[in-house]
């Protein structure tokens, strides 16, 4: 109930200026965590607006000044803060991490994503909160309170993978970027963005797995009924680190020359994937009506059968009548 969720937003909120005291006060945080972020290009505007911090490399410092100061252990655990030991006592989840907390639509604190300093292998990158009362993570987007002003007035939401890519990209000036950070893109999540615009740009990694998240997972988008767009990056390469190599200008050039509608992007990707096997092209026809099938415009999804008409060389008569099979399917 109510007083429930606002104790756990009231650790969390407290869990925030303490990592960002320990980043800014100490001295560990100074020379490890605000040196790192200086060294990614965060300046220190960006790095209090997004309230950025640092858990101490210790087993229990945050949580013993958290008890120190009040709080129940009960709040801590569900906040996923502390963890219990099987000897009832506890300890901090974030040790020696550069904290990122995640924010609702009113700016609230619900949960943190901590990344490693160390280049170890076998230490996971990310560690982010559990499940909570006030935290449900498929129906969060990372950033969201800072661009939702943004995203209205360019009537635009760009998508990025990730807590650098956001901030790196809102720090570049184009303040309307959101993260669905980790997670596969949900339904809440294209539906909190459909509230403010129509139109969703994907900034997705440069990698196998930004390439293979940006063919499938983003039909799901098209049946919401927005138009999505989308802009590559060379292999190796997000957001984050090209707006780092091109600098603010460069970037916005790059994201506005580059934008390629998406179904049109699939279509191109597929088409060179299947080279000139006729079995494999049918197969990526077939995919491409599918996608434009989910198009709930059907204005909209005719301009689309004409410009893949060209694309993969084929009448629009056969793609129509495979639409119009597909669309009895449905039904
Ligand atoms: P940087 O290396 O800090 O630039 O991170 P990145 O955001 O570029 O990381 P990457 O592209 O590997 O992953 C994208 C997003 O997936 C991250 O921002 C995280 O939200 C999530 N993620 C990555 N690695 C992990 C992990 O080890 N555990 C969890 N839970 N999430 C991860
Ligand atoms: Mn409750
Ligand atoms: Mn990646
Ligand atoms: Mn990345
Ligand atoms: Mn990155």
């Amino acid at each position: 109930e109510e007083n429930h969720r606002e104790s756990l937003l009231i650790v969390t909120g407290y869990a925030a200026k303490f990592f960002q005291q320990s980043l800014w006060e100490t001295d560990a945080g100074k020379s490890i965590a605000l040196s790192y972020f200086k060294e990614r290009g965060f300046r220190d505007e960006i790095i209090k607006k997004f309230e950025l911090g640092y858990s101490p490399d210790q087993w229990e410092a945050f949580t013993s000044q958290a008890l120190k100061d009040g709080y129940q252990q009960q709040f801590l655990e569900e906040t996923g803060l502390s963890v219990k030991r099987d000897n009832g006592t506890l300890y901090d989840r974030y040790r020696g991490r550069v904290m990122f907390p995640i924010h609702n639509f009113t700016g609230r604190i619900i949960a943190f994503g901590g990344r490693t300093l160390k280049s170890d292998k076998n230490v996971p990158k990310y560690v982010n909160s559990p499940e909570s009362e006030i935290y449900h993570k498929s129906n969060v987007l990372y950033g969201l309170n800072f661009a939702k002003k943004a995203i209205r007035e360019e009537d635009n939401c760009y998508l990025v993978e990730g807590y650098a890519d956001v901030i790196s990209v809102h720090q570049s000036g184009i303040e309307n970027v959101v993260a669905s950070s980790g997670t596969s893109l949900t339904v809440e999540q294209i539906r909190l963005i459909g509230r403010l615009t129509k139109n969703i740009t994907i900034l997705y990694d440069g990698d196998p797995a930004g390439i293979k998240a940006s063919l499938r997972g983003l039909d799901m988008i098209l049946e919401e009924g927005l138009n999505v767009k989308v802009v590559s990056f060379p292999d190796g390469h997000d957001p984050d680190s090209y707006v780092r190599l091109l600098g603010s200008t460069g970037f916005k050039n790059y994201v506005n020359q580059n934008k390629k509608d998406f179904i049109l992007y699939k279509t191109n990707i597929l088409l060179k994937e299947a080279g000139n096997d006729p079995i494999r092209k049918a197969e990526v026809i077939r995919e491409i009506v599918e996608s434009i099938a989910k198009i709930p415009d059907s204005i909209k999804a005719a301009v689309f059968i004409r410009e893949c008409s060209t694309l993969l060389q084929i009448e629009e008569r056969s793609l129509n009548t495979e639409l119009n099979k597909i669309r009895q399917a449905k039904h």
